[in-house]
């Protein structure tokens, strides 16, 4: 081992590579420190500091997420002040809004005057729209604080409904910025960016308009992205709890890109949808991929081919309907040539379904009229 590549962390000599910061180095060697505004692939900010470690002869607390390794450098992660600096992190956070899953009754059994409130204004019997999928909440337990410390900042901006698939419930907001760099960065649609100063700092779309009427695409990168419930899907909302579903990876059917996708199945229904951290897409998806799955389970959905007849569709098996197709096609080729026959495929099928489709054209139906719409 290069003693010119090495870091100490946790007593441990570990190797690096020139440009990995230290929480590179230790996630590589399965070494935990938490992080909140870290957002992987994306300029680290080091807004939260909940990663800071201690680095000898280093005059404060580093975070981990944005202090690049040095050869020789001795690393603590879980030293005494760096827990006490990540429960203060914690306690201030908590308090700065309705955090209220990390409050207790006075005797630990009723909810508090805060938490009935919170109830109140969220039209909820429970504590929170995400509970179970929250990294604040999950950091509050790991570290054992609440947020009573210090007196909760009010509510300053009213929670955004009015947007199809995403409420924005600045309430929960805990100013992390990973919203913005999955928009700005990762989707690359900078359609939000931070607004006002100080104590008024807002999440902000269009000079502060909601998210309908700004460049926003509805991707719902920020939703996955962020660690609190700030950023809900609307019909997740209060809806979903992890433990209640099961997850299955598969293949977006929306065009040929192949983007992987996770499902979120409760009672054998798709309830949820979220990137898969894999090829092609790395987590990303289209407002079609995240929020395009309601058809699955529609009761509209047609289960049977319907044939029109005296301007009425009547429903018909499958061998009924491809036969009257064939027919159909074969008639108007044998009578009017190919050159009567248009195909039409899409450039968001894959290769192998154009392939074929030309085939068809070209084999059976006699014709070399094939194109592709880009929308079908
Ligand atoms: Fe490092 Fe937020 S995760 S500063």
């Amino acid at each position: 081992m290069n003693a010119q590549q090495t870091i100490l962390i946790n007593g441990r000599e570990l190797a690096f590579n020139s440009g990995e910061t230290i929480l590179e180095v230790a996630r590589r060697h399965h070494i935990d420190i938490p992080t909140l505004c870290h957002l992987k692939g994306t300029t680290p900010t080091g807004a939260c500091r909940i990663c800071v470690v201690e680095v000898a002869g280093a005059r404060t607390l580093l975070a981990a997420c944005a202090t690049p390794a040095t050869a020789g450098m001795k690393v603590q992660t879980e030293s005494p002040p760096v827990v006490v600096a990540r429960r203060l992190i914690l306690q201030l956070m908590l308090s700065s809004g309705n955090h209220n899953c990390a409050v207790r009754g006075s005797d630990n059994q009723e909810w508090t005057a805060f938490q009935l409130k919170v109830q109140a204004e969220d039209g909820s019997d429970e504590l929170c729209p995400v509970w179970g999928d929250c990294r604040l909440q999950e950091l509050a337990y790991r570290y054992q604080v609440s947020g009573e410390r210090f007196d909760a900042t009010p509510t300053r901006y009213p929670m955004e409904t009015v947007n199809p698939f995403i409420i924005r419930d600045f309430s929960r907001c805990i100013q992390c910025g990973r919203c913005v760099q999955a928009c700005n960065e990762v989707q690359v649609n900078n359609a939000i960016n931070f607004g006002y100063r100080g104590p008024h700092a807002k999440i902000i779309a269009a000079g502060d308009r909601p998210l309908k009427d700004s460049d926003c695409v509805f991707c719902g990168e920020c939703v996955q992205a962020c660690p609190v419930g700030a950023l809900v899907e609307k019909d997740v909302r209060y809806a979903v709890r992890p433990w209640a579903t099961g997850k299955v990876r598969t293949t977006c059917s929306y065009c040929g890109v192949g983007c992987q996708m996770d499902l979120h199945v409760q009672d054998n229904q798709v309830v949820k949808v979220d990137g898969a951290d894999a090829a092609p897409n790395l987590g990303s998806l289209c407002v079609k991929g995240r929020f395009g799955y309601h058809f699955i389970n529609s009761p509209e959905r047609l289960t049977t081919p319907l044939i029109k007849e005296n301007g009425q569709f009547r429903e018909a098996s499958w061998e009924e309907a491809l036969d009257r197709v064939a027919d159909g096609l074969k008639k108007i080729r044998d009578t009017q040539g190919g050159d009567a026959i248009g195909v039409l495929t899409s450039a968001r099928m894959t290769n192998e379904e154009n392939y074929i489709a030309q085939k068809f054209a070209r084999a059976v139906l006699k014709t070399n009229n094939v194109d592709h719409c880009a929308r079908l």
